[in-house]
């Protein structure tokens, strides 16, 4: 990957210490679960920020117990800390006029458009600023450069090569790419393509998750533009449901159950680590369900979905077990959501074809138990009108937010789970912050710590230039989801220009 520069602008920021802590190791969170198995990495080193100052004796980190013994560190400043947990906050010092504002080297930062023109340029056409575009900016008093490096961030989205910069971002985010190495699969490149077209072209992002033809455009590096592509992946009538129906992403991460394609969705458009334990739709409610009639609750169950919608030993006999549990590893806590989303994606086959369900009602994916039968629908979800809860079917998640407001997220079908998608506020946030991590130089946000550390949250902050997910969100949704402009605004903010 050509990301020399972007990952640059990630070791400038490293020079605060509060930040390269962040990528390494994983901060103290007392809200972990027990046995959580998405922690890969030691708790990180105390923090320090160097010496005080004079404006404030206790600037920089502050370290203090809290009563139930977790360490907690709490930083201040305008920057992104990721992962900064903020509960129990006792700072200790900081004299007698009430609670201080600490600072840390992120306050310090100051604006350097030449430097912001650099990491800019090379995030979006992949090459450095022309000497002209240097001198254009750095000749300029200070006062005016920031009006002239907007002008230039301008030109530089709309060069045509932010197209190669798009299909990298998204090879790169998709893990996927290139022509398979089985032969009969198909190409890997429809869905990154899919995608750079959408955010190159600055249509509605949404229909990644909902466009009904055309979503295995090709790319032509030549002239850098698109062509339209239809994938011819499914039968006769059926419509495409943008990327869910993409056959390259459906062969690549073929796998028993559907759950590698299921996990691949869900890390792609929730941020959220499929190793972590509550890897479903997590709820402080204690167990309501029994598994079956006359079983036990499973202790530490933590999923919204009843239990015993569920298959498992009490009502599939022979198929995989998911009412199982032990002590730190509870499978319904994550398949409770999993299992009734999986459905929806095993009738592609391995080379990513849509193959209707059977007349034995059989799917195209495996199940992992002795003699490898292909999945029935039982294997997923208890279905048998006369033992189970009535209603089972598949869904998305149990309940998602729209705009705030929670509701129910069924899902028929492909092309219901897409809309859904496209308007869950968590698939939105994942969206956005996606960018923010692109433009910041960071990792893969599903991959720092094992889970999605980018907050951005509101803050009662003075600094009015501060970006915060709620203005990202504002911004993506008022500009009709055009995924362009929400890079914009990152790459004009005052994180992105301050060194
Ligand atoms: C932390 C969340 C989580 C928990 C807990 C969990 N799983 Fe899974 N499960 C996954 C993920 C993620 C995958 C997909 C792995 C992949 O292929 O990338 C998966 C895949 C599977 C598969 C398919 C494996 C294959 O052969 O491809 C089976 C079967 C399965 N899980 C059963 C279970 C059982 C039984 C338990 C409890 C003992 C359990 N899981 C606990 C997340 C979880």
């Amino acid at each position: 990957m050509e990301k020399g520069t972007v990952i640059k602008k990630g070791v400038m920021f490293a020079a605060a210490s509060a930040i390269i802590a962040a990528y390494g190791c994983e901060r103290p969170n007392p809200h972990k679960l027990s046995g959580d198995t998405s922690a890969v990495f030691d708790d990180c080193p105390t923090p320090s920020t160097g010496s005080g100052n004079n404006v404030n004796p206790t600037s920089g980190t502050s370290t203090v117990a809290s009563t139930t013994g977790v360490t907690t560190t709490t930083t201040g400043g305008n920057g992104p800390t990721p992962g900064v947990t903020t509960t129990g906050v006792t700072t200790s010092g900081g004299g007698s006029e009430g609670p201080k504002v600490e600072k840390t080297e992120l306050d310090d930062r100051e604006l350097d458009y030449s430097e912001a023109l650099r990491t800019a340029s090379m995030l979006v056409v992949g090459d450095l600023p022309t000497l002209a575009q240097i001198y254009e900016l750095g000749d300029l008093p200070p006062e005016q450069q920031k009006a002239k490096y907007e002008e230039l961030v301008d030109k530089l989205l709309a060069d045509p090569r932010f197209a190669d910069s798009m299909l990298d971002f998204f090879k790169y985010t998709f893990k996927m790419g290139g022509a398979s190495t089985v032969s009969g699969e198909p190409t890997r490149e429809t869905a990154p393509t899919f995608a750079a077209r959408i955010v190159f072209e600055e249509k509605d992002w949404r229909s990644i998750l909902t466009q009904q033809t055309n979503t295995c455009p090709t790319y032509n590096p030549t002239t850098k533009t698109f062509a339209d592509g239809s994938c011819n992946n499914l039968p006769a009538g059926m419509m495409h449901s943008g990327m869910l129906t993409d056959p390259g992403t459906q062969s690549l991460f073929y796998g028993n159950l559907a759950f590698r394609r299921n996990r691949f969705f869900h890390e792609t458009f929730l941020c959220r680590s499929g190793n972590e334990q509550a890897g479903g739709e997590p709820t402080d409610m204690p167990p309501q369900e029994t598994p079956c009639a006359g079983k036990d609750k499973i202790p530490g169950y933590q999923n919204k979905w009843p239990v015993n919608e569920i298959a498992g030993a009490c009502n599939n006999a022979g198929g995989v077990d998911f009412h199982d549990y032990n002590t730190g590893n509870i499978c319904a806590n994550c398949h409770a959501t999993w299992n009734h989303r999986s459905p929806l994606f095993a009738n592609f086959d391995s080379n990513g074809m849509w193959q209707p369900v059977n007349a034995s009602g059989e799917y195209s994916v495996f199940v992992p138990v002795a003699g490898s039968p292909k999945a029935k629908l039982k294997d997923w979800l208890c279905v048998d009108p006369a033992t189970c809860p009535p209603n089972v079917s598949t869904a998305w998640k149990k309940t998602m937010k729209v705009d705030g407001v929670e509701q129910a997220a069924p899902a028929a079908n492909l092309t219901e789970l897409g809309q859904a998608m496209a308007k869950d506020d968590e698939v939105i946030e994942c969206t956005v912050k996606r960018v923010w991590n692109y433009a910041m130089g960071r990792a893969d946000i599903t991959e720092i710590g094992g889970r999605s550390w980018v907050n951005l949250p509101d803050r009662k902050d003075p600094n009015a230039e501060l970006v915060t997910l709620s203005k990202l969100v504002a911004n993506f949704k008022s500009n009709n989801y055009n995924l362009k402009k929400v890079l914009r605004a990152v790459l004009v903010s005052d994180d992105f220009t301050r060194f």
